[in-house]
């Protein structure tokens, strides 16, 4: 243990831009406390625990049909399908590597809440998130790594959105960004790709990782409940519309399909119209993908009459 001479005055450390070091360290066992003690028992290891051992069969598409939004586009349906196959593994991997910023972003910003979360307990707890995060990106590089070829920088919506959680001031904000906004669309992503995936390995990996998500959107719900409940109407507002901007942004950045029908040359209007379409037709998607986002604002009291009429208004309330 280092010892500090008391003559040779320390530099104050700068990890806290929000407020002072909580010098208390409660006794109390509250569930922020016990989510910190199943994050202990709940580590795995990216490296053993995971089967690398088996094959992506690149022979296969890597998901089924279902919510693939290409189908039924005449220039995707009208390929060989040997080239529908190699455009669904490019696509696979698009979807896999913003996932994958996704991660290294929660990794980020949990460090920060280590710094100014504003009890002790909420430290210990957020810095369990930053080694599972760490394994979630050490996972999902690995496997872009195996799967060959270079890993494809985020989306300019999602990098947007990293930059500016890793730039706000206030604590709060920069929680709810990670807790509610990036980890419940996460965990809706993860789902989707757990029940669409024919890679086992994927497959298998995403049971671990749903597990430490849960707990993150566990945290993040329990802590701001408390919190939120002390802010007066604008301030809630704000967070609310502050969530719903990004989500909806981000839902209707089609970076992915735009990259795909710009490589192959398609109408790109075309293609727009088609997935506008696509949308319409399958209401339950977007549904499915808000739910859990909606859920967790609804729980910490983020879910204003205004954010719900204007999700309601889209069709996209449960
Ligand atoms: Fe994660
Ligand atoms: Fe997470």
């Amino acid at each position: 243990m280092l010892i500090h001479s008391p003559l040779k005055k320390q530099p104050r450390q700068t990890a806290e831009p929000n407020g002072d070091i909580p010098w208390h360290y409660p006794q109390a066992k509250t569930p922020i406390h016990r989510l910190y003690e199943l994050a202990k028992t709940g580590q795995w290891n990216a490296s053993t625990d995971v089967p690398w051992q088996q094959d992506c069969e690149v022979a296969h598409f890597p998901s089924g049909d279902e919510g693939n939004p290409l189908l039924g586009f005449p220039d995707y349906d009208g390929l060989p399908e040997a080239e529908r196959r190699r455009l669904s593994w490019w696509q696979h991997r698009l979807e896999i590597a913003e996932l994958l910023h996704g991660e290294q972003a929660a990794m980020l910003i949990a460090s920060q809440l280590v710094s100014c979360l504003p009890s002790v307990e909420a430290k210990l707890f957020a810095s369990t998130q930053v080694a599972d995060e760490a394994r979630h990106v050490e996972f999902f590089s690995r496997y872009l790594h195996e799967l060959g070829g270079e890993i494809p920088p985020p989306s300019n919506a999602l990098m947007n959105l990293i930059h500016e959680c890793i730039d706000e001031p206030r604590w709060d904000m920069k929680f709810i960004s990670c807790q509610i906004l990036i980890e419940s669309l996460a965990m809706a992503r993860f789902q989707e790709l757990r029940q669409h995936t024919c890679v086992p390995l994927l497959r298998f990996a995403i049971d671990y990782i749903l597990r430490d998500e849960a707990r993150h959107v566990r945290f993040g719900v329990e802590f701001l409940r408390e919190h939120l409940a002390t802010l007066n109407e604008n301030a809630l507002e704000e967070r609310s519309r502050f969530v719903l901007d990004n989500v909806l942004r981000l839902a209707n950045s089609l970076n992915i399909y735009n990259r795909i029908g710009m490589a192959k040359g398609w109408d790109l209007a075309e293609l727009r119209r088609h997935l506008r379409r696509y949308r319409l037709q399958h209401p339950e998607l977007n549904r499915q993908r808000f739910r859990q986002l909606t859920l967790n604002m609804d729980a910490v009291g983020l879910l204003t009459a205004a954010g719900r009429a204007r999700l309601e208004r889209m069709n996209l309330l449960s």
